[in-house]
């Protein structure tokens, strides 16, 4: 059996999943929201360490303003609201990506960044803001600047997940099969799961069969 230290997920889905059920792609968000939980506890049940969640990337400033309005405020009154309950389960939270929100937005992360940084069961690291190429580019910078030399050791400790081993599964739901700039340096090695349904509809049933499946991979890293 596998051991499994780190899960990623590209929870894509939730647009269509508004609009079909709701009319309406925010709800669709606020339904991810609701399934963002169900994974969270039942990380902390399948002993997971880390859980690594793509929220926001880089190329999603492109949507209309009220979609981006409505993710931030979901975001933030997520936090206010549950910032206590995820410390007290002993959730570490940390953020990857750039964090050039607003201030309010900023003071939110970085208070509940502190708050938990201390805690030792479950990381959830929430990707916001976030893309892998220029997070390599920004790696490859402060290599250069301190005159370290090129290895994969260097260029891994240099990224804003230095300290957090590689994904041994990513999941990405949504029926599409594309990496959308994601952690692309850290899943040269992951196990890839498409899951047909959307975001929304991604049940724990869904995320054991997944975690049942990989168990049994055979994982070869480039040997026989
Ligand atoms: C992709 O679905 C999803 C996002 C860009 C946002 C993810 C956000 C959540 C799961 C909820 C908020 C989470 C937190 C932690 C506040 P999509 O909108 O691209 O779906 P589509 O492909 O159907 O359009």
């Amino acid at each position: 059996m596998n051991p499994l230290k780190h899960v990623a997920i590209i929870m894509d889905g939730n647009g269509r999943w508004g609009l079909k059920y709701k009319k309406s792609r925010n709800e669709g968000h606020r339904a991810g929201l609701n399934t963002v939980e169900k994974i969270i506890k039942q990380s902390i049940k399948s002993n997971i360490k880390f859980l690594t969640l793509y929220a926001f990337s880089t190329e999603n400033w492109k949507r209309p303003k009220s979609e981006v309005s409505f993710l931030f405020k979901l975001l933030e009154n997520f936090l206010q609201n549950k910032i206590d309950d995820l410390h007290n389960q002993n959730i570490k939270l940390k953020i990857i990506g750039i964090k050039n929100f607003s201030k309010k937005i900023n003071r939110l992360l970085n208070y509940s960044e502190k708050k938990t940084f201390r805690n030792n069961g479950l990381q959830v690291n929430l990707a916001l803001n976030y893309g892998s190429k220029s997070e390599i580019i920004s790696a490859f910078k402060s290599i250069y600047k301190k005159n370290e030399k090129i290895s994969e050791k260097t260029i891994s400790s240099h990224l804003q997940t230095k300290n957090i081993p590689d994904p041994d599964i990513l999941i990405r739901t949504g029926n599409t099969k594309r990496l959308s700039n994601f952690l692309l340096w850290q899943v040269a090695y992951t196990e890839i799961f498409f899951e047909k349904k959307l975001w929304p509809s991604f049940s724990k049933a869904d995320y054991n069969k997944i975690i049942n499946k990989y168990k049994k991979i055979k994982r070869n890293y480039g040997n026989i």
